[in-house]
């Protein structure tokens, strides 16, 4: 154990970092040890994964000196910031703050920031193509991972900026699978017109991010982009229609009417859709399931995912 590098992983108990956590552990002989970060170590999470050979640290991304005390010894570590908490892009920049600059104090070889496009450079704040949110910012919990690149830069901390996508798992747990309409048919409901929505299944996030550890210093200071397979919203429906032997459409509506659903976040999600779908060219081009495939050879695409998962998704 005292050989291996260890990699504090930011939100072990979640998505990201519990797939680069289980895909660190799978991987006894890889050279390498999962610091498990959490607030909470005693839930169940955690505690799999401390049974599965994980070191698990209480800290608190609001809390500098408990990330400090956390990344000490580590030879890297896994960053996030989860705006669906909290919904303030302007709190996601000061936790990323805290976390390079624990990096910094810990002299960390390698971080990989998780991270999305500054949809900004496309569509300037005073364009009124799609409404400015929290004041500064078009889709706020993309714009802001990527102004906080700069805490990690500034701050000389070697780091991979991991640009990664719609998780899959979205149509499980965040509402946005296929829902029944008032004749009882089923439909898949977003604002897209026909570009493509890269996704990929969480899982594969953190194996790639293994991967991209395990590559160490070529990976420093680049952006990678990953995706499982990029599918238009009619492609999605027809995946559905085939795994779930009922039909599915997909009903593709204006980013305004999606905005106006009215659940919480719909204005940020409307505005994600739109600036995916007005420049897929620049969003989907960037992700290309072919050089994800070289982190992670057993990357799912989404018929694989489908058939695994189909079971799971609540058809509302
Ligand atoms: N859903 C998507 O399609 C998608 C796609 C791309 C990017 N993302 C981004 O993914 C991020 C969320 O990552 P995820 O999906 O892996 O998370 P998740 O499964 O929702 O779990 C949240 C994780 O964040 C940790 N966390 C949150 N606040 C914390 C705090 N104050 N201190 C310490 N840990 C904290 C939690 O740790 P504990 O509760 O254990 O403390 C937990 O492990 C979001 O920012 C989102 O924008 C999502």
């Amino acid at each position: 154990m005292s050989d291996r590098k260890v990699i504090a992983v930011v939100g072990a108990r979640g998505a990201q970092g519990g797939g680069l956590s289980r895909a660190i552990l799978a991987d006894p002989d890889g050279g390498f040890a999962v610091r498990a970060l959490t607030r909470y170590p005693d839930k169940e999470e955690a505690q799999a994964l401390a049974a599965a050979g994980a070191e698990v640290v209480q800290a608190d991304l609001d809390d500098q000196a408990s990330l400090e005390r956390a990344f000490a010894g580590a030879h890297g570590a896994y960053c996030l910031t989860n705006f669906w908490e909290h919904f303030s892009a302007e709190k996601e920049i000061e936790q990323a703050h805290k976390q390079a600059a624990a990096a910094k104090a810990a002299g960390l070889q390698h971080v990989i920031w998780s991270t999305l496009e500054d949809t900004r450079d496309y569509i300037p704040v005073d364009d009124d193509r799609m409404p400015t949110l929290q004041e500064r910012f078009k889709v706020p919990h993309f714009d802001a991972k990527q102004e906080a690149h700069a805490a990690f830069t500034d701050a000389g901390v070697p780091t991979t900026f991991l640009h990664t996508a719609f998780y899959w798992e979205n149509f499980i747990y965040f509402g946005a699978g296929p829902q029944r309409d008032s004749d009882g048919n089923l439909a898949l409901t977003f604002p897209m017109g026909e570009a493509k929505l890269p996704g990929i299944a969480a899982e594969d996030i953190g194996k790639a991010a293994y991967a991209i550890f395990r590559g160490g210093s070529r990976f420093i200071g680049e952006s990678v982009f990953i995706s499982g397979e990029n599918l238009s919203g009619t492609e999605f429906a027809a995946a559905f229609t085939e795994a779930l032997g009922e039909e599915v459409v997909y009903n593709d509506v204006d980013p305004d009417v999606y905005r106006s659903f009215g659940f919480p976040g719909a204005d940020e999600m409307g505005n994600m859709f739109q600036f995916k779908r007005d420049f897929e060219s620049h969003y989907a081009g960037a992700r290309v399931r072919s050089e994800a495939l070289e982190l992670v050879p057993e990357l799912q695409d989404f018929e694989t995912w489908l058939a695994a998962n189909k079971g799971r998704i609540p058809l509302g």
